[in-house]
């Protein structure tokens, strides 16, 4: 389907989520129209309730919704069930893709959060709408949450994980130019990193730094981790060919 990059008419999901809500400002300032899509706005793309009504006259779907818990199994049925939604209640609506962003080396990892977005990936894939992923380093915005699930009395333990951690902003203005694109290759991947290579660890240490937190960094393979060893080989770092764009973590952070 051919598109103009120009007025389209644009449903995001997770609205108002960290690459969300920068997402729907750029959109707009590009002179897209969106439709917000959350249960806060009253659209739930779980249940799928207010979804055909959202989607009706779009043209693009960019799909950023996620779920609150990173377990493999409750993500994964979050993410199965909007994925088989969006498809379906996309394709009644008659509109012409879908853009979803993912996260970088997904498929490298045995479990968790990662293999649910396989899943995602993949379910999105089986259905009608031609689909489009662009696969984002971990946000800068998701540090202090990522970080804060691994703390305890005190202590953060966290993985041997080299990332390269960019602004959701970043995220945000490579899903509208996926989304303006005038053709979209079905299942064509590309990714979106920040400026350089981080440790979890040391994002960490920074991030406790600049508010006076006193905990205490453990920073190591966790017992019954399996994909410890490819975090710490960089499996989540980008490819060659990413789009790598700051401010870099530090730089944010200063600016926050
Ligand atoms: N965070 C990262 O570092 C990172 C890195 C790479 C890729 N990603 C991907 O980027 C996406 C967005 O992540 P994020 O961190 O920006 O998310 P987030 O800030 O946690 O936002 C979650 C959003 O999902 C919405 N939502 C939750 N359940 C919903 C439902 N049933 N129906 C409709 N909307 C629902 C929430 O709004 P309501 O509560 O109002 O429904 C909220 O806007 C995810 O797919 C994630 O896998 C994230």
């Amino acid at each position: 389907m051919q598109t103009e990059n120009r007025n389209q008419r644009i449903a995001v999901t997770a609205a108002t989520g960290r690459v969300g809500s920068p997402l729907v400002e750029i959109l707009e300032q590009r002179g897209h129209e969106v439709v917000p899509i959350a249960r806060s706005r009253g659209v739930d793309v779980v249940s799928g309730e207010g979804l055909a009504e959202a989607l009706a006259g779009v043209e693009t779907i960019i799909d950023t919704a996620t779920g609150p818990s990173p377990d493999q199994e409750e993500a994964t049925a979050f993410f199965v069930a909007s994925a088989r939604n969006l498809q379906r209640a996309g394709a009644d609506a008659g509109a012409g893709r879908i853009v979803v962003v993912s996260i970088i080396g997904i498929d490298k990892f045995k479990g968790g959060y990662n293999a649910a977005k396989v899943a995602q990936e993949q379910t999105l894939l089986e259905g009608p709408l031609p689909v489009r992923i662009v696969r984002a380093a971990q946000f800068h915005e998701f540090v202090d949450q990522l970080v804060g699930w691994m703390i305890r009395d005190g202590v953060a333990y966290l993985p041997e994980m080299r990332t390269q951690l960019v602004a959701a902003r970043v995220v945000a203005e490579a899903l509208a130019d996926a989304a303006e694109e005038p053709e979209i290759e079905n299942g064509r991947i590309t990714e979106v990193a920040g400026p350089q290579e981080e440790r979890l660890a040391g994002a960490a240490a920074a991030l406790f730094a600049s508010r006076g937190d006193l905990f205490e960094i453990r920073e190591g393979r966790q017992p019954g981790d399996p994909d410890g060893t490819a975090y710490a080989e960089g499996a989540a770092l980008p490819n060659p060919g990413a789009k790598l764009a700051g401010p870099s973590f530090g730089e944010w952070l200063r600016a926050a």
